[in-house]
């Protein structure tokens, strides 16, 4: 079968605009911060899938495993025939799974990388042919739009990977808001959420000694590089992550090895030896602090699923309020 063809995107996005205003904003602030969602380019999508075959990065192979041994579970609360959609979905390697097991009538995949999506709708298409696929392109950070579905299927969100943990704990409540008003009373989520866990597992999780997290870090600054021709000279920044027990959070930074001035596009920017450029935070929550944001949103928390060494969480919300 041939594998040329393109797929009708929805294209909702665009990331071309986004990316100089919110760099420039970003960087005019004190303390300096690049929202993560730049982070995935072409390169740095891949990145992260490197990031995700570390020793040290325990979540993703841990919420595998939760999926796959609670698979008839997580079916039976999300039933047959849905309405099945990804904000966010990657490489759709954890979907297949539920695709697979669950059956839905229909899998609307959302990405803020258009080529990704691409490609990931190809495979979906290729691989699913009973499923109908509606890729749409999208910044989950705004107000997201539902393609247009069968009105009778349940809608059922899945949100894995704990990608609710870059949300500061407001942000992620008006995103919950957002999820449980797409899916409508009756619809449900299911969401994969990073616990709270001794320090030096997660520092070690964002420290991996191969060194992939520190390149999908220094990538963002690659990026701005290419797509804004800034100059970032990568040799003077330096990878940082740490566990911030007060707010909970692990935080990720690059730190400026010297003084420098960076240009991009005519904006000048005087970066000190030892200043910071704020890039990800990564919230964990306990069982019970995520069942209250689920509620604050609206949700009602049904199910959790966890691993025997309490490392990683998957919880299904119903909105039946
Ligand atoms: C995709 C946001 C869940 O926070 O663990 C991995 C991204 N950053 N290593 C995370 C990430 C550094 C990841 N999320």
């Amino acid at each position: 079968m041939s594998q040329t063809n393109t797929i009708d995107l929805d294209k909702q996005y665009d990331v071309s605009g986004d990316l100089y205003a919110e760099v420039i904003h970003g960087l005019s602030q004190q303390p300096r911060s690049v929202p993560p969602k730049f982070f995935y380019d072409e390169v740095g999508s891949r990145l992260f899938e490197a990031i995700c075959e570390t020793e040290e990065y325990y979540p993703t192979r841990t919420e595998m495993a939760i999926l796959q041994e609670n698979l008839d579970e997580i079916v039976a609360h999300i039933g047959p025939d849905c309405v099945l959609v990804e904000p966010g979905c990657g490489s759709i390697q954890k979907v297949r799974q539920l695709i697979e097991a669950a059956k839905p009538h229909t899998y609307v995949p959302m990405d803020i990388s258009g080529d990704y999506l691409q490609e990931v709708a190809k495979q979906l298409v290729a691989d699913y042919p009973e499923v109908k696929v509606h890729p749409a392109v999208i910044d989950y950070t705004k107000p997201i739009m539902l393609p247009s579905t069968p009105k009778a299927a349940r809608k059922i969100a899945f949100f894995p990977g704990s990608s609710i943990g870059n949300f500061t704990p407001e942000d992620a409540v008006d995103f919950l808001t957002n999820i449980a008003a797409m899916v409508g009373h009756g619809g449900g989520l299911l969401i994969g959420v990073d616990l709270k866990k001794e320090p030096a597992i997660l520092s070690a999780a964002y420290n991996d000694a191969a060194g992939v997290t520190a390149q999908f870090n220094l990538n963002l600054l690659t990026r701005i590089n290419t797509d804004l021709g800034a100059n970032f000279d990568l040799e003077n920044f330096n990878h940082h992550a740490f566990y911030n027990e007060h707010e909970g959070r692990v935080e990720m930074h690059l730190i400026s090895d010297a003084d420098q001035q960076v240009h991009i596009n005519g904006t000048k920017f005087d970066i000190a030896e030892g200043e910071s450029i704020h890039t990800e935070n990564s919230y964990k929550y306990t069982i019970k602090e995520f069942h209250d944001l689920a509620r604050q949103a609206g949700f009602t928390p049904s199910t959790v699923w966890t691993d025997t060494n309490e490392l990683f969480s998957i919880h299904f919300l119903e909105n039946i309020e």
